[in-house]
């Protein structure tokens, strides 16, 4: 399948988790190509009277929903998000994910854990049976010392790269380096997370464990809409 097919199949699944939504709510916005079908989606939904606030991700999001009419929230300080519509590189048959690919993972992460329900938007590729081995997981960590944080990462055992773009080392819009984690298998993701977060510099992991509450899928068959347990507490 190539890669103007899966952005279809993406398109159709974004429009599907739209339906969630309903007027008057707030909405967390992710980032990603995914994330950028579900926006344009709303500014259609806006136009025919939706009326709704979104909370953005990144500033790529932030451009994007003002192009499309998607009003913003003008608070950083705090939200009351109802729910939250993302992508993801990867995820598993528990609904745990790794996210991150796009490099905006530590304000996705703090959106999705503000919203009431998390949405996540993929096409079916990105559905695996166990994360890991074909996505290098994101590690969110302070620029100061990231030699010697990224030494203590695999002195745990695994293996990183300082991720660069055109060159020079990326930075996140927090001002971080991002190091990419080689990992065959992720047999408890909620443990790597715990583990990884001890490490002093470490900010944020990629791995959103028990976070999603309605996974919709871009299948070649239809969309697919899939509810996890409810979450607890
Ligand atoms: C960005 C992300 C994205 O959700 C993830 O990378 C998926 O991207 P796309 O929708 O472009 O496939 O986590 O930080």
């Amino acid at each position: 399948m190539n890669a103007s097919n899966l952005d279809e199949l993406k398109r159709q699944a974004a429009i599907k988790s739209v339906d969630f939504v309903r007027d008057g709510m707030v909405v967390g916005l992710g980032t990603g190509s995914t994330a950028k079908h579900v926006i344009i989606e709303l500014g259609e939904r806006v136009k025919q009277g939706l009326k709704i606030k979104g909370v953005p991700t990144s500033w790529e999001t932030a451009v994007l929903a003002h192009k499309h009419d998607v009003e913003l929230i003008e608070t950083e300080d705090e939200w009351s998000i109802d729910v939250t519509i993302d992508g993801a590189d990867q995820v598993d048959p528990q609904f745990n994910l790794i996210k991150g690919g796009g490099g905006a993972l530590l304000k996705e992460k703090v959106v999705a854990a503000a919203a009431r329900q998390l949405i996540i938007v993929v096409d079916h590729t990105k559905c695996v049976p166990r994360l890991g081995k074909t996505f290098p997981l994101p590690i969110e960590v302070v620029p100061f010392g990231w030699g010697s944080t990224a030494r203590q990462i695999e002195e745990l055992g695994y293996t990183v790269t300082l991720r660069k773009r055109d060159g020079h080392i990326y930075k996140t819009e927090a001002g971080h380096y991002i190091l990419d984690m080689q990992i065959e298998r992720i047999d408890n993701p909620a443990e790597l997370d715990v583990q990884l977060n001890a490490v002093p510099g470490v900010v944020e992991t990629g791995l959103f464990v028990g976070r999603t509450d309605v996974l919709i899928v871009g299948a070649p068959g239809g969309v697919e809409v899939k509810y996890a347990e409810p979450r607890r507490g």
